[in-house]
């Protein structure tokens, strides 16, 4: 039968304190000035690289090797570390919503069938990211329900769009609206009233994560369901041209806007009797709305006017909190992690980060799960994010006050893996600012210098890894790998992950002398690490794991 117990590994010991750092967005790429990790000053992560060429390599950390549809994908957060928690490949929300698209199943569920009772007498409403980056949505995925929920007998459509500029290029957002539009024109010629209601950016509107800052789910929930905002257009895309327009705008920060008749009435307040959808896949982003749909408490904010609904996620954000309880795609089901093995094997364990990526060194980390395994074992500490800015202008984020804690975890003795994510090639990065990314990786790699010191001092072992590819490139490319120039003769800035590989680096005085990564693995990838980190524990992985990165000469 089924045992939680790990297998003694046959040559490496217990007992050493292994450190795991997760450089968030942090990919190996060509020397340039474009990478700022090889600009920035990275004594400690070159140091790594350049010493024995046995204890650090590249994995793959985007496309397949994450469980999403193609090797176009690039890699991403929520991806990456259930990938190096869980130490399996899992089908992931974007193939999953796929699927369930192209076989039709979608519609023959449960959540299909909940929402589709209100098409009759009200109005379908589509909430979610417009854009096809693919890591929280998909346009196509869109389309796709779109068609399916007119065809199945939807009459009137309302589209929240929030613009993106963060997983595709910035100005982007111009080009997806206009691919809507015609799509809701073509709806339309159909005899659906479908149209645009309301939008607003994804960082400044609706998008927020680990409840860092509820005003602006708030300011979502006021355009989308109230139908109030400080921006009225007459279509979507006269406003994201005119607020485009604006000194400074960013797609991932315009401000809300609703879409009014001729008359100045909103178009697509959600009213009784209506049906929700928030299209997005992926939860980090859409848990805080998904809260503020379903629960009849809810103290976050006034919402002024809760209307009667009937809601449903694309997926389930959280199978914790069965969270919305309604949906159309079944979530990847993660079980077995390694967190879970680990801590049913006696390691205590240390796991921090600050609130921006708190969740996935946590939540994404443990298969998408909230809490302690075993709270007598388990440590969690969230350090608060700056809030309220864009992290350009702070671009050493938390990354000293996370190695202090991560320092003083090892150093406790009380602790047997203590595990941090460090965000700062990742968060600053997305906002395209250059300089600023060249600061947060200096910033990155003085915290792992830290971490490293104690590992040194207790004599334990440190694995160094990253979730994914965005630091070390930052401008678009055509295939050749040349800087592609907008029209302005600027660079195109890339605000996005990237498909590179990632570092793993192993090391510390508590690695048996004899440990080196394999040779022998064609193309490993995040997955590979969760039995490697077993092994560092002195455990075998169980067998339907991805297999170690290391092996252990005689000496
Ligand atoms: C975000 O949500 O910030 C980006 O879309 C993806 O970033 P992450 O995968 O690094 O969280
Ligand atoms: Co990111």
């Amino acid at each position: 039968g089924f045992s939680w117990t790990l297998p003694d590994h046959p040559k490496l010991p217990k007992g050493k304190p292994v450190a795991v750092v997760v450089l968030d967005g942090w990919g190996e790429a060509n020397a340039d000035q474009y990478n700022c990790i090889h600009v920035a000053q990275t004594p400690v992560m070159d140091s790594l690289k350049n010493g024995a060429p046995e204890k650090w390599r590249l994995v793959k950390a985007h496309g397949t090797a994450v469980g999403l549809p193609s090797d176009d994908d690039m890699g991403n957060s929520e991806v990456g570390h259930n990938a190096l928690g869980a130490g399996r490949i899992f089908a992931q929300g974007a193939k999953l919503v796929d699927q369930a698209l192209a076989s039709g199943k979608i519609y023959e569920g449960e959540g299909f069938n909940y929402i589709k009772e209100s098409f009759e007498n009200g109005t379908l409403h589509l909430i979610g990211l417009l854009s096809d980056g693919g890591v929280h949505s998909r346009l196509d995925q869109l389309q796709l329900l779109l068609k399916g929920a007119s065809e199945r007998g939807a009459k009137r459509i309302r589209v929240h769009i929030l613009t993106d500029g963060r997983d595709v290029l910035d100005g982007s957002s111009v080009g997806f609206v206009e691919t809507l539009e015609n799509d809701l024109s073509q709806l339309r010629g159909k005899g659906i009233d479908a149209q645009i209601a309301s939008g607003g950016g994804r960082m400044y509107v609706t998008m927020d994560r680990y409840e860092n800052d509820w005003d602006v789910v708030k300011r979502g929930w006021d355009a989308q369901v109230l139908g109030e905002a400080p921006y009225k257009f007459k279509s979507a895309l006269e406003a994201v041209k005119i607020l485009r327009a604006e000194p400074n705008a960013n797609d991932q920060y315009l401000p809300p806007f609703v879409i009014v008749d001729d008359s100045g009435k909103p178009v697509g307040p959600v009213l009784d009797g209506d049906a929700v959808v928030t299209i997005n896949f992926r939860a980090d982003r859409m848990v805080m709305l998904a809260k503020a749909l379903e629960y009849a408490d809810f103290d976050k904010f006034d919402r002024v006017r809760v209307p009667k609904i009937r809601y449903a996620g694309m997926l389930q954000y959280d199978g914790e909190l069965k969270l919305p309880s309604i949906y159309l795609v079944s979530p990847p089901e993660i079980g077995r992690t390694s967190g879970e093995y680990l801590v049913k094997n006696g390691i205590r364990t240390f796991a921090c980060s600050e609130t921006v990526k708190f969740g996935h060194v946590t939540f994404f980390w443990n298969g998408n799960r909230s809490g302690y395994f075993d709270e007598t074992k388990e440590e969690y500490v969230e350090v608060p994010s700056d809030s309220g800015i864009t992290f350009n202008v702070a671009p050493k984020m938390k990354a000293l006050e996370i190695a202090e804690k991560a320092r003083d975890a090892l150093l406790s003795g009380k602790f047997d893996q203590v595990r941090v994510n460090l965000p700062n090639g990742d968060m600053v990065g997305h906002t395209g600012d250059i300089e600023a990314t060249v600061v947060a990786c200096k910033a990155a790699d003085e915290a792992v210098k830290i971490i490293l010191d104690a590992v040194e001092q207790v004599g334990g072992i440190y694995l160094v890894t990253a979730d994914h590819g965005n630091a070390e490139d930052m401008v678009k490319r055509n295939k050749s790998g040349k800087p592609l120039l907008d029209k302005n003769g600027g660079i195109q800035i890339l605000t996005s992950h990237t498909l590179q590989p990632v570092p793993v680096a192993i090391g510390g005085p508590g690695l048996h002398l004899g440990v080196k990564f394999r040779t022998d693995i064609q193309t490993p990838g995040l997955a590979n690490v969760a039995a490697t980190v077993m092994n560092l524990h002195g455990f075998e992985a169980p067998s339907d794991y991805e297999t170690t990165l290391i092996e252990v000469a005689d000496n």
